[in-house]
């Protein structure tokens, strides 16, 4: 992803900071479970169950902003955002910490803030949910996805493919399936839609300049050939995609070539808003983010990918993101992380 040194967790940070921002995700998801499991909670509606839930939250935290209930109806009247959808503890969390950073003392007081203040509403945006990524993330997926999914695409739909990158954060993603894609299909040929909630992560995904940490899992051929070095001339580049220390940053910087950027189309795009579902794909990819959704949220997603999908397409998702129920939405199951339309 770009570098970003302002805010080490937007670069994926060291190798162990990521490992702790995944341990500590992991306990974030399993005490979610574990709260999912609650039967006096799991028995209630689901309002009443998140407004439990968050009662259970708030005493856990070491603030209290107010109520989370109100918080929720503000801030989807003021973004559209519906925070109902993601897991409560860990998002509280994370809007808490944001609010009581900047000074604030209650959720009325940031509300007001929202309104007034664009600044504030962008950074909002970025900061509820997370945007760490790196090219080719999690290479054994990638290595499934090239050696079996891909020559099954096009054995199945022809070279004409169309994929779509959901949630794609810096871009890492949807430029990962152009090199990947690149191997079978003429480069001119191969088409990405990307999409994510977030603007100003989209305009970072368009610059495509990245810290060298994020092309690790890149294979040599491509990185010789797709990526280059960013030398002293290129000091404008690092300065507008707004670095602290432009000049430590610059030493370890890599542009995406325009070869590889073309073919990818950008667009904001929520996973909460059926409108912005496109139709008639043959792959989805959409990895990392339904881990911070609500086990209603993620099914409802994975009903609307199915609708995208052609018969036959194929869903690649993150690790620890199993369809529970695939048959029932009538997927098949290729392994763990990719599965197809069947009907
Ligand atoms: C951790 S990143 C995943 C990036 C990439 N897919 C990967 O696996 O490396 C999660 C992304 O989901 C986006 N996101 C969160 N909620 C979303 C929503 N409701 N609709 C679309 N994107 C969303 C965030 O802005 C963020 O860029």
């Amino acid at each position: 992803m770009p570098i970003d040194l302002k805010d080490k967790r937007k670069t994926g940070g060291t190798i162990s900071e990521r490992k702790s921002i995944a341990d500590r995700k992991n306990i974030l998801d399993r005490a979610a479970v574990t709260r999912d499991k609650v039967s006096s909670l799991s028995q209630m509606p689901l309002s009443t169950r998140n407004s439990a839930a968050s009662n259970i939250a708030s005493v856990r935290s070491s603030v209290n902003l107010g109520d989370y209930e109100y918080l929720k109806k503000q801030i989807l009247g003021i973004t559209k955002v519906d925070l109902n959808a993601y897991k409560e503890a860990q998002m509280k969390r994370r809007i808490d910490q944001l609010i009581t950073k900047k000074g604030l003392k209650d959720y009325p007081s940031y509300i007001n803030l929202l309104k007034t203040d664009r600044e504030a509403l962008e950074e909002f945006l970025n900061h509820f949910t997370i945007n760490v990524s790196e090219f080719y993330r999690n290479p054994d997926q990638w290595e499934f996805m090239d050696k079996t999914v891909i020559p099954l695409l096009i054995q199945r739909f022809g070279k004409n493919l169309k994929i779509w990158s959901a949630a794609c954060s810096t871009g890492d993603e949807p430029y990962s399936l152009v090199m990947a894609l690149s191997k079978y299909i003429p480069i001119q040929q191969v088409r990405i839609y990307a999409t994510d909630i977030d603007k100003t992560i989209l305009a970072k995904a368009k610059r495509g300049i990245y810290d060298e940490k994020s092309l690790a899992g890149v294979p040599k051929e491509f990185r010789d050939k797709y990526f280059r070095k960013l030398t002293g001339k290129d000091m404008d580049a690092v300065e507008v995609i707004g670095e602290s220390d432009p000049v430590a940053a610059l030493k370890t910087a890599y542009a995406v070539s325009d070869e590889i950027k073309s073919r990818v189309t950008f667009r904001q795009a929520n996973l909460l808003e059926a409108k912005d579902y496109p139709k008639d794909y043959h792959m989805i990819v959409c990895r990392n983010v339904l881990i911070y959704f609500t086990e209603e949220a993620k099914d409802e997603v994975f009903r609307r990918f199915h609708d995208t999908l052609l018969h036959e397409g194929i869903l690649f998702i993150g690790s620890t993101e199993q369809i529970t129920g695939y048959q029932d939405m009538h997927y098949g199951r290729k392994n763990s992380f990719f599965y197809e339309r069947l009907d």
